[in-house]
């Protein structure tokens, strides 16, 4: 196993490939653009909707990437590459995955900034522990007024906003200058299994102290009237952004597994491992939007604005707070992991540099679009990049990446790639890879190669111009 360098490396274990996709997985998309999406879209009709996506098109889509770059051994679109030629296909096919990488490349700009946002609330409780000690947490005594101007004090502070917008991005990249073995593992075995007890701890609290009943009612109604075409499209994006979907990440991923990883089980557990947390982020987070009275689509600010006052409320806030932030910054972290690794496998491997080079050359490009997105918040609120674009009318530079990528690049990449696996590539080749047999075989099958091209193009037609 090479180190770093240009070397090609694999997972040290089934486990940690699993976990390192769960990472990748679960992250700010399940606590912080889940609840957020799903408030602005209505609820339950999106949140059906979007379980639907998940088991329709989410799981077979993301088989078909872990498969693709299991059988390509290298970054992503030298793996769609490989594919192409074992199946004497044209190899023109990688710019599939080459707009994944660019994808990746994107999002990370802003998803380092919402990281950002998560150490900011770690200061504060931290300071706030600092100050009164664990019992009597200043936070169990602020006013809320003070606890509601957080989050309006961090947007307005464009400096700030950038300072920890790159810190974020800092972090991402040391892990990712180490390589698979010593610095993507790492984060994922020991980050992630934290995130879980600490998750769970929290959600049961919030279970038997929260209001669920409203929560419940909001997110599991369906009104078939408000599935329009936008939010059927919100849905999907937000499938595929949870489940690092359409990026090429998951393809970088599953090039380091190893030939006898079951990549069908393991696709399973991803989407089932990121599905119940999202879900259950929405239930711990719905109850105090309520409670609180926040409005429901006050977008991306949402759990940011509506967790501080739970904490508030609670004994020992601050320990809390500061425990759910600390674990939240955990999840962010194997993901944008994930999203540097995507871009950063693709240019050292092509151009045969050093992994750390690369790694600083995508972080830098990262780095100037995330300052773009942090003023996004103050200096250039009124900065819209592509008014011109009904669906991006009044949409700044920071919801303009995030809504480019989830509802253009991603589903385009996954319609691509069902061409791809379902029709382009061998069969033989693709049947070797899956780990299905029988039944599930055929139904995975039948949704690569009919339902979800079809299915995901009359989305994104109706979304774009219904
Ligand atoms: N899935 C990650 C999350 O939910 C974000 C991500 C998207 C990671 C695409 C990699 C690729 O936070």
């Amino acid at each position: 196993m090479a180190a770093s360098g240009s070397g090609h490396e694999n997972w040290s274990s089934r486990s940690a490939f699993i976990l390192a996709a769960v990472g990748s997985a679960v992250g700010l998309g399940n606590m912080w653009r889940f609840p957020a999406e799903a408030g602005e879209n209505g609820g339950g009709a999106f949140v059906l909707f979007y379980i639907f996506c998940v088991l329709l098109i989410g799981l077979p889509v993301l088989l078909s990437e872990v498969l693709i770059g299991r059988h390509g051994q290298a970054n992503a679109p030298e793996s769609v590459r490989r594919v192409a030629r074992d199946s004497n296909a044209p190899e023109g096919w990688s710019i599939l995955a080459s707009m994944g990488v660019f994808a990746a490349f994107l999002i990370l700009s802003f998803y380092c900034v919402v990281g950002g946002w998560v150490v900011y609330y770690i200061g504060v409780f931290l300071s706030d522990l600092f100050q009164s000690g664990v019992a009597g947490g200043a936070f169990e005594g602020r006013d809320t007024a003070e606890i509601k101007a957080l989050m309006p004090g961090l947007f307005g502070d464009g400096t700030l906003m950038i300072g920890l917008n790159l810190g974020f991005l800092a972090i991402t990249m040391f892990f990712v200058s180490r390589g698979v073995s010593s610095g993507i593992e790492w984060v994922a075995v020991y980050l992630m299994p934290l995130f879980f007890v600490l998750f769970l701890g929290i959600t049961i609290y919030g279970a038997f102290s929260g209001n669920f009943g409203e929560a419940v009612a909001y997110l599991f109604t369906f009104d078939f009237s408000k599935l329009t075409g936008d939010v059927m499209l919100a849905a999907v994006g937000q499938a595929f952004f949870s489940l690092s979907l359409g990026v090429a990440g998951m393809m970088t991923y599953g090039a380091y597994a190893n030939r006898n990883t079951n990549l069908g089980e393991t696709s399973g557990i991803i989407a089932s491992a990121d599905t119940a947390v999202a879900l259950l982020a929405g239930l711990c987070i719905f109850p105090i939007v309520f409670a609180a009275g926040l409005a429901t689509n006050s977008g991306p600010g949402l759990m940011f604005e509506s967790l501080p006052l739970a904490f508030q409320a609670m004994p020992f806030g601050s320990l809390i707070g500061l425990a759910f932030f600390t674990m939240v910054f955990f999840a962010a972290l194997t993901s944008s992991v994930s999203l540097l690794e995507a871009p950063t496998a693709w240019m050292f491997e092509k151009f045969k540099m050093k992994r750390a080079v690369a790694t600083l050359i995508v972080g830098a490009g990262a780095a100037v679009l995330g300052i773009l997105s942090s003023l996004s918040f103050n200096d250039l609120a009124d900065f819209y990049p592509l008014s011109f674009i009904p669906l991006f009318a009044e949409t700044n530079f920071f919801d303009t990446l995030d809504g480019l990528t989830a509802k253009l690049f991603m589903p385009i990449g996954a319609i691509l790639t069902c061409i791809f696996v379902g029709w382009v590539a061998d069969a033989r080749l693709i049947d070797d890879e899956n780990g299905l047999d029988g039944v599930l075989h055929q139904t995975w099958r039948a949704l690569v190669r009919f339902v979800c091209p079809i299915v995901l193009t009359v989305i994104l037609l109706f979304g774009l111009f219904g």
